[in-house]
């Protein structure tokens, strides 16, 4: 890893990893304390320097969760959840708010993930109520978008993502609001992961859009997933606006995810 000069702070990247519905509380604790090891290994407070990690788990393992990556080099690694209702409490069943999760140690809020966009009818609006309520209690978060393999085919990937973005952006008022580029056709089984060439217009149409808002690009870091690898992260990683990832299936081993760290640090 080579030093930066102090004038001139090291650039930040964001790895992270949903668990989606998978993993119970000790597997959850077992990854968590796996990452701890392998940030020892490197150094402890000093590993992954320049690297913001997170990892969202399911709900019902995050407070485990929170609680093995307190150790040198991991108490930094942001903990989130997949998603949050946008009122504080009351007859919702089934649903958790965010002081709920941030009560269970979530300092992180995915929204807008295409899976709930599909199965669970997620819209743009309910995003942007969510991305409000995340937002009022002080925690982060983190937007999900990205076109379906039709949309792409019709030539709509940036349309379709900026009303996305838009959407959250304008929730979120100038606050901060880490966005993903996930397109449909990336995620999952099914999926494979975009080449470089693909992603770039899209995110370059997303930087354009924080700039023409006049925000400030540290305040909405861009990050790409779908099917990222280790062998294909370098690739992703080096996209111009990229500024980290957000992995699945490569980071649900500890090992995964440390070696994606490794990468986005080097
Ligand atoms: P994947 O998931 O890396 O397993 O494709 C990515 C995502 O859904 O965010």
């Amino acid at each position: 890893m080579s030093a930066s000069p102090a004038s001139t702070p090291a650039p930040r990247r964001w790895v992270g990893t949903s668990w989606k519905m998978t993993k119970t509380r000790a597997e959850g604790a077992a990854w968590a304390r796996a990452l701890a090891a392998a940030a020892a290994e490197r150094g402890g407070e000093a590993a992954w320097a320049g690297v913001q990690p997170f990892v969202v788990p399911p709900a019902t393992a995050l407070s485990q969760v929170a609680e093995a990556l307190d150790a040198p080099g991991t108490r930094r690694v942001l903990v989130g959840a997949q998603d949050a209702h946008w009122e504080d409490s009351g007859a919702w069943t089934g649903e958790l708010s965010v002081p709920q999760l941030a009560d269970a140690g979530a300092q992180l809020v995915e929204l807008g993930h295409s899976e709930r966009r599909e199965h669970f009818a997620e819209t743009d609006e309910r995003v942007a109520l969510k991305v409000s309520a995340v937002l009022r209690h002080g925690l982060l978060p983190l937007v999900c978008v990205g076109e379906t393999a039709q949309q792409r085919a019709a030539g709509r990937s940036a349309d379709v993502v900026l009303t996305q973005a838009r959407a959250a952006l304008d929730a979120a008022g100038g606050q901060r609001c880490v966005l993903a580029y996930e397109p449909v056709w990336a995620i999952g089984e099914g999926g494979r992961e975009a080449r470089p060439e693909e992603v770039a217009p899209v995110v370059d149409a997303l930087a354009g859009l924080v700039r023409e808002r006049g925000g400030d690009p540290a305040r909405h870091p861009v990050l790409y997933g779908g099917s990222v690898t280790v062998q294909g992260a370098p690739g992703v990683l080096a996209v111009p606006g990229v500024d980290g990832l957000f992995v699945g299936r490569t980071a649900w081993r500890a090992e995964g995810f440390t070696a994606l760290l490794d990468l986005a640090a080097g």
